[in-house]
């Protein structure tokens, strides 16, 4: 009996879909030289921008990077706990221990494999307990399917804490008919 295997991933054929214009876009760079900050990123960010409402939009070079970005601005360090579920990609909590913070692992739902908020009050008294001092939750809207946001931001408000979404995997997901979770 012969088979053929199914590529998990099938890059190829996703690649076959935009290769013409791939290879366009390709050469103009390397015709106009501009590698770094070239008219690519501000045409890149705009249609991002338009695409799901938001009002700004900085790129950079992997979700990794884009969560870093976000802790730095909020200026986290040692001492600080931030809030992360347990089930999520790995940079979720590597970029906490990166800034030199501390991550707090919350229980996930059986029903999305989304933070449970329920497990999030629990977490922060933890924190306080031992001794951190609570700055932000980072909700991840794992497989496309947003957290909820319903019960996790007065649980943000009660405690005084910035909510960050891990939108890594839901670029393009809508919560409440709204791509942008800044429009809340
Ligand atoms: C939920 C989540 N956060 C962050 C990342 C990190 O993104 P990148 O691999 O582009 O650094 C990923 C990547 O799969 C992810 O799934």
């Amino acid at each position: 009996m012969t088979h053929s295997s199914i590529p998990f991933i099938d890059l190829v054929a996703q690649q076959g879909k935009i290769r013409t214009n791939l290879e366009k876009a390709i050469l103009k760079v390397l015709d106009h030289g501009q590698y770094i900050m070239g008219p690519e990123i501000e045409e890149l960010e705009k249609a991002l921008g338009d695409f799901c409402g938001a009002k700004h939009v900085i790129s950079c070079s992997n979700g990794t990077d884009a969560l870093a970005m976000g802790l730095m601005a909020y200026g986290i360090g040692p001492g600080d706990a931030i809030f992360v579920p347990s089930f999520t990609f790995a940079a979720t909590a590597e970029v906490v221990a990166w800034c030199g913070a501390t991550p707090i692992f919350i229980d996930s739902l059986d029903t999305t494999f989304n933070m449970d908020p329920k497990s999030l009050e629990a977490g922060i008294q933890k924190a306080k307990k031992e001794g951190l001092s609570p700055k932000g939750i980072v909700p991840v809207d794992l497989f496309g399917l947003p957290a909820d946001y319903d019960a996790i931001l007065p649980i943000a408000e009660q405690n005084n804490l910035w909510v960050m979404c891990d939108a890594a995997q839901s670029f393009g997901a809508s919560y409440k008919g709204k791509k942008n979770w800044n429009n809340w």
